[in-house]
């Protein structure tokens, strides 16, 4: 199926009330409603809703995001595609099945409403690290979405003399985002410049053949994603680390990152590296 058969789009979604009593104005919840959805994969899609203009976030923060089941509200954190300045939400999220909220969730049509909770939170904050040269993104799976709203920061290219987006995924259609990670943001009108000259993008693929080959964690110990990109290798003084994604990839990184002497940062300290899971197993 074309990729324009895959997406819908809302010309114009109009305003309705609260679908549910729960949904009090000035509550913890309130409702959005679908604009645009699209399938990546079987098992990937990404959707974007309206926006109250009252959500505030910071680029990289998760909220709390579901449907009603059996007339109560099943949220999952969900992090923030889009960038806090636009006026749309995005969400990207796996297709489980059986599992409780995304077998629902898969099945969103444009004009359905969905809840999203108020407060936005997370580690993945640039104010959590400390000053250095390169920012690292390393991302599997769904875990890139934080960093999709990280890259279209204009702070992060003004904090950052580069910039490297890592996102490992199983098979080739699961890259999600390419076109807009190598196309659109280069052409952005206010911070495009920044992009051509500070952003790297490196997807690499597991399971099927692909230009880049290989585990997130196995490039960086083998060396082969710094001798790919002419960059040197992980220096504690140069670089910063935001991860987030399956948790035996993080896990695996932490060890590393641990052995090497690195400290994690969060808001009681900022520290070389931050974590966050893809919460979204199901
Ligand atoms: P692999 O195919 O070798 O398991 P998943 O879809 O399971 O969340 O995985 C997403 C990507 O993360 C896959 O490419 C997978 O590779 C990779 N991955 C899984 N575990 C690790 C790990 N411990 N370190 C690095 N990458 C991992």
């Amino acid at each position: 199926m074309s990729s324009e058969l895959m997406t819908q789009t809302a010309a114009a979604v109009a305003e309705t009330a609260p679908s549910h009593p729960l949904l009090k104005p000035g509550g913890n919840l309130r409702e959005e409603t679908v604009t645009h959805v699209h399938h990546w994969t079987d098992t990937l899609f990404t959707f974007k809703t309206t926006r109250d203009p009252s959500f505030r976030f910071i680029n990289g923060q998760f909220a709390m995001i579901g449907l009603f089941v059996d007339n109560k509200p099943l949220l999952r954190a969900y992090s923030m595609v889009s960038a806090n300045y636009e006026e749309f939400l995005e969400f990207l999220s796996i297709k489980v099945q059986d599992g409780p909220l995304t077998s629902r969730l898969q099945h969103i049509k444009v004009g359905d409403r969905i809840i999203v909770g108020r407060k936005a939170t997370g580690t993945l904050l640039q104010d959590n690290l400390t000053p250095a040269k390169t920012l690292y993104l390393l991302s599997t799976g769904t875990g890139l979405a934080p960093f999709m709203s990280v890259i279209k920061d204009p702070d992060a290219y003004e904090r950052f003399e580069k910039i490297v987006l890592v996102h490992g995924v199983r098979t080739v259609g699961e890259l999600a985002y390419q076109d807009l990670i190598t196309k659109e943001l280069p052409e952005n009108e206010f911070f495009g410049d920044e992009v051509k000259k500070k952003l790297v993008y490196y997807p690499t693929v597991t399971r099927e053949d692909f230009r880049n080959r290989g585990r997130v964690t196995d490039l960086i110990t083998s060396g082969k994603l710094f001798s790919d990109l002419g960059l040197p290798p992980l220096n504690i003084e140069n670089d910063r680390i935001m991860l987030c994604g399956s948790p035996a990839m993080l896990a695996d990184m932490r060890t590393m990152l641990d052995g090497l002497g690195w400290q994690e940062g969060s808001t009681t300290g900022a520290g070389q590296y931050v974590i966050e899971k893809a919460f979204v197993e199901q």
